[in-house]
């Protein structure tokens, strides 16, 4: 079947928080967004029609998942990842960031210390936070264009703050990396010896980019699956995101039984049907789409790889191994922060996301969003190239 991912459809009067509320969080109004990450792109036909389907049958009753449910999502973890799940692990929520929250609150205390490795997904931060435990960070390495991993400072910070959980992002948003087994295992022994519960954020998982393999941090070895709440969700594959439906998998039976308690808690029961719908109807019947995005993708992330190199080599792309997000370092620019987001909010027009946002060594760098047909990705490098000119 053929996808056509070239089509623009207009998305402005739809309730989009991409699109239709620049101004209310004091953008300009007309911007060109490329932040957010949901794509530009309609849901594969098979989640459209498992939709329609349902929202012709008309009743929208209490509804829960049956075991064709969790037999789809054994396939697709199995195929993908390798990663043989059972179903008792499961436990859903309305998103990955509840369940992170939720992680938070149910297997830590207020006022302890949670591990999250910056630059990253800025509501990690806000997680901790808000629910009133120390945050302590593992800052990223940034060198020769790729970020590493300071192992002897995560192993440090653990020590010295007794951190009792951690947030990994992996593949990891904004910087792009997905993590080797190498990486993960090193991660993982240190967490083991040290008694830290890990939170694997795996959402963006099915998007690597080739010579990458990701690695469900959970299979890499028993001892870590028993010390991890995984969070995977069909919302960023498939663009999703608004029908709110996350598979958390979680193999200790206390820590699930806590995790599980901890959703009680908020009075949170059963899931909305249409996401129960999309995401059995992605899992079951998406591949295919997937794979032609994905093509589509790579000939984005082209895109942009050649039109920096020949027509903006003062920004730099960190080369991403997986998400449709790029991290790109405006370092050489020599510009402030203010000045910075002044070229892009005012001068280029474009919504992106500023990299302060994601920590404080993101300073410099800004993240874009290439889920979107090509020309609207051109439209937004020509508007930076003529910003950027006018320096
Ligand atoms: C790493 C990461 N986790 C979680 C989310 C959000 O997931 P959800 O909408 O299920 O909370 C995002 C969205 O950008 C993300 O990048």
């Amino acid at each position: 079947m053929d996808y056509n991912f070239d089509k623009i459809i207009d998305r402005r009067n739809t309730d989009s928080i991409k699109y239709d509320f620049a101004l209310r969080r004091g953008k300009p109004d007309g911007i060109l967004p490329l932040w957010v990450a949901d794509m530009d792109f309609q849901a594969p036909p098979a989640v459209i029609d498992a939709l329609t389907d349902k929202s012709l049958h008309g009743i929208f009753g209490y509804s829960e998942n049956r075991e064709d449910y969790i037999e789809v999502l054994q396939n697709w973890f199995a195929s993908q990842f390798d990663w043989h799940i059972e179903p008792n692990w499961l436990v859903k929520t309305p998103s990955v960031v509840y369940a992170i929250c939720t992680a938070i609150r149910a297997l830590t205390n207020k006022g302890d210390a949670v591990l999250i490795q910056q630059p990253v997904y800025y509501p990690f931060a806000e997680s901790v936070l808000i629910n009133e435990r120390m945050l302590v960070i593992n800052e990223l390495v940034y060198s020769n264009g790729r970020y590493f991993i300071d192992f002897e400072d995560f192993e440090n910070k653990i020590k010295q703050n007794n951190v009792k959980l951690f947030i990994l992002c992996s593949p990891h948003n904004p910087v792009g990396r997905v993590w080797t087994q190498d990486e993960l295992i090193r991660m993982g022994d240190i967490c083991t010896k040290h008694g830290v519960i890990v939170v694997s954020d795996e959402i963006h998982a099915d998007f690597i980019y080739e010579n990458h393999i990701h690695s469900v941090f959970a299979n890499l070895k028993p001892e870590f699956s028993d010390i991890t709440v995984t969070c995977t969700a069909p919302t960023k594959t498939f663009n999703l995101a608004a029908l709110q439906i996350s598979n958390i998998f979680i193999e200790n039976r206390a820590i699930r039984h806590k995790f599980k308690k901890e959703v009680s808690k908020s009075g949170y029961s059963q899931l909305n049907i249409m996401g129960i719908t999309a995401c059995k109807a992605a899992y079951s019947n998406g591949l295919e789409w997937l794979m032609a995005l994905r093509t589509y993708l790579v000939g984005n992330l082209e895109f942009a790889r050649t039109f920096l190199s020949e027509k903006l080599p003062q920004i730099k792309l960190v080369e991403p191994e997986g998400t449709y997000l790029i991290w790109l370092d405006f370092k050489e620019l020599g510009l402030s922060e203010a000045q910075l987001e002044d070229l892009i909010v005012n001068k280029a027009k474009l919504w992106l996301d500023a990299g302060e946002m994601f920590g404080a060594g993101g300073a410099g760098f800004q993240r874009i969003n290439i889920a979107c047909p090509r020309s609207i990705l051109e439209q937004a490098f020509i508007q930076l190239e003529e910003a950027v000119s006018q320096l």
